[in-house]
Parts: C-alpha cells; sequence; structure tokens
C-alpha cells in the first residue's frame, strides 16, 4: 500500500486509550500516548474542488486518494467539520466494537431519516436498543431457515420465464426477484403493482439521494417546494402509503383472530419488550413506529441482496474457471439431468462454493460499500486523537481491494473466502455487513437469499455479459451498476 506517513506502531488493545477532554489518555495513568492529529489534507475539501479526486457522487475516489496518499488513516475537513477516513482492521474494530459507544451514527445517515424515519439504520440507542431487541426473534436463524423453500420457488418460478438467447438487463431482474423475495417472505404480500412501484420510488429516491444527504439541515428544508425535494416527497408519500397498507391489513388479519404466517411483519407487530406502559402492559410498536421499521427493512433488506447478486452475475460471465466449478459444486449436490432437483434448506450447508461465490463477490463490489459513525466524546484511535464531533469513515470497498489483505486485489478468486483463508485474516478486513452492536440484522437471510438464488439460476442458466466495457459503479448508499447490466441467457 502506497503511503507517505509511516504505519503508526500499534498499541497493545488491552490499553487503548479513551482520551480526557484535555487530550490526555485516561485508561492508565502511567502510560503516555503521542496523541498525534492525523495526517491529511491542510484545506477544507471545498479548496481541492478541481482535483480529478474530488468529484461529486464520486466519493470513492477521494477516499483512494487519501489511503494512497496518507496511509491508514487521513483526516479532513468539510464545512467545519473534522473527518476522518480509516483503512486499519483494527481501528474499525476499535470504532465499532471497544469504543463504540463513543459513536452515533454520522450526520449523513441522520439525514436519511428523511426517508426512513426512526428505523433501526437511522436511530441511536437506547431508542434502537429496544427497536433491535422488539424485531431480533424475527430474524433469528432458525426463522430465516424456514424461509428458504420460499425464496428456492421464487427464484424458480423467475428462471422459468428465461428464454434461450434472451438478453435481459440483469440488474434490473435480480431487483424483481429480492423484491418479491422481501414482500413475500417477510411481509407475506403478493406482489402486486403496488409492491412494483417501491422498485420505481426507490429508484428515484437513489437517483435524488445523494443531493438530498449533501444538504445540511434537510430536515428543516423539507416542506420546500425544490423541485428534487417535491419529487422526492412525493415518492416517498407513495412508499409510505404501501407500507401502511401492509400494516393495517396485517393488523386487521390479527383483530380477526387469523394465525399468523410467520412472517416478519406479523411477528414485529405481535412482539413487545421488558418495559411496561402506564398502565402496566408491556408495550409494542406503534404505527409509525413500524412503519420507519418495515421501510427501513424494505430497502436494506432487497437492494443490497439485489446488487449483490448483479454483481456476482457479471464476475462469473467473466471468469469461465470460477462459473466451472461453480456448476460442478451445483451438479453434485443437486444431481443432474432428469434427477437434477431445486436446492433445499438441507442442501444449504453443501453449497460452500456458492457461497464463497457470493463472499468473494461482496469483497469486490460490496453491496454497502461505506460506513460512518460520529464521536460523540475525545477518542485514540492508536496514536491518533479523534476530537468530539468528528466523523469517522471507512470503506467495504477500500479495504477489500487493499493489496495488504487480499493479494493481487482485482483477481476473483472465491478461495479467498475457505474456512482457512478467513480465519487467516483480522476480522475487520472484511465486513459487507457491518460489526458490533449495529451489526446487519438481515445478515443471515442475505446470505440464504443469495446462496440460493445464485444456485437455483445458475443451475439452469449461464450469463454471458454484452456490454462492451466493464459496468461503471454509482456509490449511492448502495455499490449500483450505473447503467443497465446487459446478459445473454444460454441453458445449461
Ligand atoms: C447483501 C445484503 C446486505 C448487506 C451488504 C447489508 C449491509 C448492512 C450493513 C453494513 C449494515 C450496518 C450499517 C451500519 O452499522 O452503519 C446493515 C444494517 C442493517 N441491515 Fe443489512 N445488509 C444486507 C441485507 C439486509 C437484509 C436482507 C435485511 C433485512 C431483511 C437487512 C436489514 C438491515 C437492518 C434493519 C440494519 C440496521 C441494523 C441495526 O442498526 O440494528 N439487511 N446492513
Amino acid at each position: 500500500m502506497p503511503s507517505s506517513t509511516p504505519t503508526p506502531p500499534k498499541i497493545p488493545k488491552a490499553v487503548c486509550p479513551v482520551s480526557s477532554p484535555s487530550g490526555t489518555s485516561t485508561s492508565d495513568p502511567h502510560v503516555q500516548f503521542p496523541n498525534l492529529t492525523p495526517p491529511g489534507l491542510k484545506h477544507s475539501l471545498p479548496f481541492y474542488a478541481f482535483k480529478p479526486w474530488v468529484k461529486l457522487g464520486s466519493p470513492i475516489l477521494l477516499f483512494e486518494h487519501l489511503l494512497k496518499t496518507y496511509g491508514n488513516i487521513a483526516q479532513y475537513r468539510f464545512m467545519g467539520t473534522p473527518i476522518v477516513f480509516i483503512n486499519d482492521p483494527e481501528y474499525i474494530r476499535e470504532v465499532l466494537v471497544t469504543q463504540s459507544s463513543s459513536f452515533v451514527k454520522e450526520r449523513t445517515v441522520k439525514r436519511m431519516k428523511v426517508l426512513l424515519g426512526e428505523g433501526l439504520i437511522t436511530s441511536d440507542d437506547p431508542f434502537h436498543l429496544r427497536q433491535r431487541r422488539i424485531a431480533a426473534p424475527a430474524f433469528h436463524r432458525q426463522r430465516i431457515a424456514a424461509y428458504g423453500d420460499q425464496i428456492v420457488a421464487i427464484a424458480a418460478t423467475q428462471r422459468e420465464t428465461f428464454r434461450p438467447g434472451q438478453t435481459i438487463d440483469i440488474a434490473a431482474s435480480s431487483m424483481r426477484l429480492s423484491l418479491e423475495i422481501v414482500a413475500r417472505t417477510l411481509f407475506d404480500t403478493e406482489v402486486t403493482d403496488d409492491i412494483r412501484r417501491i422498485n420505481d420510488e426507490v429508484n428515484t429516491i437513489m437517483d435524488l439521494y445523494n443531493f438530498i444527504v449533501a444538504f445540511p439541515r434537510i430536515e428543516s428544508f423539507m416542506h420546500l417546494p425544490i423541485p428534487g425535494i417535491m419529487k422526492f416527497r412525493r415518492s416517498k408519500a407513495r412508499l409510505d402509503a404501501v407500507v401502511d397498507r401492509l400494516i393495517r391489513e396485517h393488523r386487521e388479519a390479527a383483530a380477526r383472530g387469523e394465525p399468523d404466517k410467520g412472517d416478519l411483519l406479523s411477528m414485529l407487530l405481535a412482539s413487545t419488550d421488558d418495559q411496561l406502559d402506564a398502565s402496566g402492559h408491556h408495550t409494542g410498536m406503534s404505527d409509525e413506529q413500524a412503519r420507519d421499521e418495515v421501510l427501513t427493512i424494505f430497502l436494506a433488506g432487497y437492494e443490497t441482496v439485489a446488487n449483490g447478486l448483479a454483481w456476482t452475475w457479471y464476475l462469473l460471465s467473466q471468469h469461465p474457471e470460477v462459473e466451472a466449478r461453480l456448476h460442478t459444486e451445483l451438479d453434485a449436490v443437486l444431481g443432474t439431468g432428469c434427477d437434477a432437483r431445486l436446492p433445499t434448506l438441507a442442501d444449504y450447508p453443501q453449497l460452500r462454493y456458492t457461497e464463497q461465490v457470493f463472499a468473494e463477490s461482496m469483497r469486490l463490489y460490496p453491496p454497502a460499500w461505506a460506513m460512518g459513525r460520529m464521536s460523540t466524546r475525545p477518542v485514540n484511535l492508536g496514536p491518533y486523537s479523534i476530537p468530539t464531533g468528528a466523523h469517522v469513515f471507512f470503506s467495504q470497498y477500500i479495504m477489500g481491494r487493499d493489496p495488504k489483505y487480499f493479494p493481487d486485489p482485482l483477481r476473483f478468486d472465491p478461495e479467498r473466502f475457505t474456512t482457512e483463508a478467513k480465519a487467516a485474516r483480522p476480522k475487520f478486513t472484511y465486513f459487507p455487513f457491518g460489526g458490533g452492536n449495529r451489526q446487519c440484522i438481515g445478515e443471515s437471510f442475505a446470505w440464504m437469499e443469495g446462496v440460493f438464488s445464485i444456485a437455483t439460476i445458475a443451475q439452469r442458466w449461464r450469463l454471458t455479459y454484452q456490454g462492451a466495457t466493464p459496468p461503471e459503479v454509482q456509490a449511492k448508499i448502495t455499490l449500483r451498476p450505473k447503467h443497465p447490466m446487459m446478459m445473454q441467457l444460454e441453458p445449461r
């Protein structure tokens, strides 16, 4: 990794300090730490507006520049806010796990409240902790297992619509698949036009996203007749209407005494936490809270997996040797010719290489490509002092392409995800689902959806990329292909 600043010596974790407000370390009064300021840009970011690495809508360029120029920790300022970019697994662990109580979600995430309200992604403790407790049983591994057959059935229905020689946009097709899976398994609803509309509204919102979240104090402007904001408001209102209908129907079915079908929304609505309200009842979610959570889970749950799948199909199409090995595994586990059958839950543990393919694809194209936190008190990362109110960012995309941890990083090689290879790397070199107490609640669901969708479709079809150049990435909330990803279908 090129760096003009030598990597500072690591400080043993057991004595990692939390600075006092004066900046001196307090965890061990006998140990003094250098309390360095991270290296970085001298001026505020707009000063560099004409540099090739500063491009609105392409934050990856800036992060790549910081890593290349300053090493694994670098700072800059934007509108008075100190921002620190880190690319060191130990520092990331400090932020997400060891010193997580000194951080909250950073402001860009907070601005997502205009879309997601006080849902699991945007809220902070103690509210977040209560919501997470209520939602946790619905995401329990055993519950998720029950969705396996439905995932396979939905993917199998999609593969039946494919025709030999047909060219499809696999990004759009993966979105449809994943939306259908989330709608049926998590919300027990048919994919009506209403639900399909979610896709259109999300696309509109994503197009406006960078504009909306780059706006300081966006909450105060949401009522103004600014064209972008009006369009956003209309899309959001239509999304809310769909979700409100789902909640109403579920509540009405429960009131009629109909047994719930074990879907996530029923569980969310039925769950209560340990606290009692004024009349001594265990409290559950209000309709408004439920709407924020449903929207959060809808968006977090379908857009991410869909992008992960689209990139996987692209990578497989470029690496016939990996594709051949994947087919070998599928044929061995699921049979061939007349004996071939669809995957079942019992096959899941056998589909190891399929899982490795999905994992490696999320290394190169992590659907959640960056994360951030804001410090609520002064903290130290190694020998560096981070002041209160600093935004600390780290990127799955940048880390996943760091040759220090992934030699020959652009090579697509699922062997990097054998049990042994994974154990040989520090934990926070690969964190597609985040970590610590805010780790993705849908991780088990996402793995199952990814593995079963790949297995079901690749069992019957090969996809060949039709673009003349590699697809461009678009780093919005998720890492999307910028243009339609056209693939030709050939039966196997
Ligand atoms: C490949 C697919 C997915 C990826 C890469 C992904 C990634 C992530 C990441 C990185 C976070 C942590 C964000 C942070 O700490 O700032 C997160 C949180 C979350 N994810 Fe996922 N996710 C995926 C699929 C899902 C699915 C399928 C669901 C639901 C069905 C889901 C629901 C959530 C929720 C509710 C949170 C917030 C958790 C909390 O803060 O308590 N995600 N996800």
